[in-house]
């Protein structure tokens, strides 16, 4: 079973930096890093670079100490991402369609598994790849003009990055074939009915409410945070007693944190708690 100790790593400030893209924008202010897919004029959609980068920018971002917290959205009004690049779908054969599939779902545990939360800010379509990258994310909020859907069988084709497997999780097991067999793309206020996003807000207030909403969530315990994440995401693999095991040996760990000491001493001195993740 994979543990929550393969989401610790001993992080350095400053990693990501120097770095720079050819599809991604990346900038970061007050501990959060802004990650935008930036292909407009393809609504975004997910070539092999595209994958490749995001994958390279989720580690980075992992292993920057000065980052607590991860917005990704998509460029322009239109698009978070509108799927995979279906030019490079066209190409491909069986050793390499499998091959795309394992490598984009790998880019995908990556930003899951990156030990800090990760919120989808969805700006517009989220089809397909974008519905599962989407889904890869903690926390998802959406704008009113945002559409979801898993159109792949419309192409002929199956999903790929995950959507067979996380959207039954996520919206469960009759949402999900719904989305899945009918192609259909389903609007925010539908979305947020099936429980595939958390809010939807003005498309002009998009990116201001999920700075807002991820400062509040990098002001606490960055421990606790991953701890939380992992537990969840690993306790929906297991039974609900090794879960609750799960949840015991997160409860237990926090307590050798000085963040748990900080916690409750701000809280009983009556002020807020200044958490350094350790
Ligand atoms: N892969 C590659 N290119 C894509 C794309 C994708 N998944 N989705 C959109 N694009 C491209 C279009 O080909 C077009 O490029 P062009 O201007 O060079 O011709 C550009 O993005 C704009 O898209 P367009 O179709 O003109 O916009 P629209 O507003 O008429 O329709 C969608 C928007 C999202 C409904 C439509 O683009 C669409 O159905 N896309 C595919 C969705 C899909 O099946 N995703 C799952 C793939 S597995």
């Amino acid at each position: 079973m994979r543990s929550f100790y393969s989401n610790i790593r001993i992080p350095q400030a400053g990693l990501f930096s120097g770095m720079s893209y050819q599809t991604l924008l990346l900038e970061t202010r007050d501990g959060i890093a802004f990650l935008t897919i930036n292909r407009p004029d393809k609504l975004n959609a997910l070539n092999d670079l595209v994958v490749s980068e995001l994958h390279q920018a989720a580690l980075a971002i992992k292993a920057d100490a000065s980052v607590r917290g991860v917005i990704l959205t998509g460029s322009g009004p239109k698009a978070f991402v509108a799927g995979a690049d279906i030019g490079d779908l066209a190409k491909q054969g069986v050793i390499d369609g499998r091959a795309r599939a394992l490598n984009g779902q790998q880019m995908l545990f990556a930003f899951e598994r990156l030990g800090k939360p990760v919120l989808a800010a969805v700006n517009g379509f989220a089809l397909g790849g974008g519905c599962e990258l989407a889904m890869a994310c903690h926390i998802r909020i959406c704008s009113e003009n945002a559409r979801f859907g898993q159109p792949e069988v419309n192409l002929g084709i199956t999903p790929g990055y995950g959507g067979t497997q996380r959207l039954p999780r996520i919206v469960g097991k009759g949402n999900a074939l719904y989305l899945l067999l009918s192609a259909e793309h389903v609007n925010a206020p539908d979305a947020l009915r099936m429980g595939l996003v958390s809010r939807v807000v003005p498309q002009d207030q998009l990116l201001a409410e999920a700075e807002k909403l991820m400062k509040t969530i990098v002001a606490k315990g960055p421990v606790a945070l991953a701890l939380t994440i992992d537990a969840v995401d690993r306790g929906l693999e297991t039974s609900l007693e090794e879960g609750m095991r799960i949840e015991a040996d997160a409860f237990g760990l926090v307590a050798s944190t000085s963040d748990m000491k900080e916690g409750l001493t701000a809280f009983l001195e009556k002020r807020a708690a200044k958490f350094e993740g350790k």
